[in-house]
């Protein structure tokens, strides 16, 4: 059955397609604001975006009204970075953070990325499951309605396919849109401290044949970084993903300037990832490759460090640009996107309405959904959120709280 919706008395309409601005200052169009406007969605595609005055009447037949009240509505968030499945929490690793205790210095005593290793491999996949449904119900409260999903914390195949297929359930049982992406090349497994290149032959040889063979994840990703793996070991995985159909995706330079962003590029990676010590030639890079610079303050935030992504280098390059909230349990425990475009807004040197963008239609570029998410034009997904306020500047600005009143 075809249900029909009419979203009417919208204050300011943030469609984020600059072509259905007409007139305003940059950043209103940037925006795509349509001021006084109005939505028509039919069978969860939208059908009409732009001026309430200007709505054909043959178009709203027949459908249910929900009035926005004046307030603020844009297209639902797009989440492009999680580690949604895992199990246990690292709050011990944040208490020691405090004492001074580096997040690089954790992981190397075997803490950070293993410990949830540890707890993801004792846990069911009906416990991941359960906690994932709970992650995922979080993040709609927040008003994301697309959320990209990693392994990651598995290591080994057995416990790398049952994330995924945990991954592939959510995605099925809950109404949020959930795209999976393998991640094998997490860190190094512990069994392999001392052979790291027969890790690099588990994940080439086992792991991604059989995640491509049984169609789990769309994207390849490695953790390129100093403890993690080389741009030799990452450009092998990336390649071998590619020539299994999953596209390539890369952490890189976070915590040191290793060489993954140029990587990223010459495999044309989908997004580069983090991206905290970047040049002024990486940025260049990213924009000459179409590749997507996906930034995660959230990281750097909260594992204590002060170089945040210079946001507005790869803006001015020309890059493509994205915000994520990175959610996973040790460097980033939120589930508030909008957070993320604070910082962005504060140091980061992007603007408010940049951001807004990076969290929307640019997070959709970076899961390839440019045409399917992110926008409120006709033909996408109609994926609305009606928000507290009624001017758009106030999003950011009250920082920390949760903007949505209501998702549609
Ligand atoms: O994106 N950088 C590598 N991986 C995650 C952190 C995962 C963790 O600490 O558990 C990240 O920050
Ligand atoms: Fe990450």
């Amino acid at each position: 059955m075809s249900e029909k919706t009419l979203v009417r008395n919208i204050g300011q309409l943030l469609t984020m397609d600059p072509d259905l601005c007409s007139g305003g200052n940059p950043s209103e169009r940037l925006l795509g604001l349509v001021p006084s406007g109005a939505v028509v969605v039919d069978d969860g595609k939208v059908l009409y975006s732009g001026p309430e005055s200007q709505l054909p009447a043959t178009v709203t037949l027949g459908a249910e009204t929900v009035d926005a009240q004046g307030q603020v509505v844009m297209p639902g968030l797009v989440e492009c970075h999680t580690h949604l499945v895992f199990a246990g929490n690292r709050a011990n690793e944040f208490q020691m953070r405090s004492l001074g205790i580096g997040y690089e210095t954790i992981a190397r005593q075997g803490g950070g990325i293993l410990n949830t290793v540890k707890a993801t491999r004792e846990a069911s996949a009906d416990e991941l499951f359960e906690l994932g449904m709970l992650r995922l119900d979080r993040f709609l409260e927040f008003g994301v309605t697309t959320v990209e999903i990693k392994s990651g914390y598995g290591l080994n195949t057995e416990t790398e396919l049952k994330i995924l297929e945990v991954i592939r359930r959510l995605g099925e049982e809950h109404e949020l849109g959930v795209v999976p992406t393998f991640l094998g090349a997490h860190v190094v497994a512990p069994e392999y401290q001392y052979r790291r290149e027969a890790y690099v032959d588990l994940v080439c040889e086992e792991m991604i044949p059989e995640v491509a063979r049984r169609k789990l994840a769309l994207f390849c990703d490695v953790f390129c970084e100093e403890g993690a793996f080389t741009v030799a070991q990452s450009r092998r995985i990336l390649e071998t993903g590619a020539a299994h159909g999953l596209l390539p995706k890369i952490h890189c330079e976070q915590l040191t300037h290793s060489g993954g962003c140029a990587l990223g590029a010459q495999v044309k990676a989908m997004s580069a990832d983090h991206l905290d010590f970047c040049t002024e030639a990486d940025a260049r890079s990213l924009s000459d490759s179409g590749t997507v610079a996906t930034f995660l303050p959230g990281a750097t935030f909260f594992i204590g460090k002060k170089r945040f992504p210079n946001g507005r280098m790869f803006k001015d390059a020309g890059a493509r640009i994205a915000l994520s909230t990175d959610f996973n349990p040790g460097s980033s425990h939120t589930q508030n996107l909008w957070l993320m475009g604070t910082m962005g807004s504060s140091y980061m040197g992007l603007t408010p309405a940049e951001c807004l963008r990076a969290m929307t239609a640019g997070a959709a570029s970076a899961l390839g959904l440019q045409k399917e998410v992110g926008q409120l034009k006709p033909g996408m997904q109609g994926d609305l959120l009606i928000l507290k306020s009624s001017d758009w500047q106030d999003i950011l600005y009250l920082y920390g709280t949760n903007p949505v009143e209501q998702v549609v």
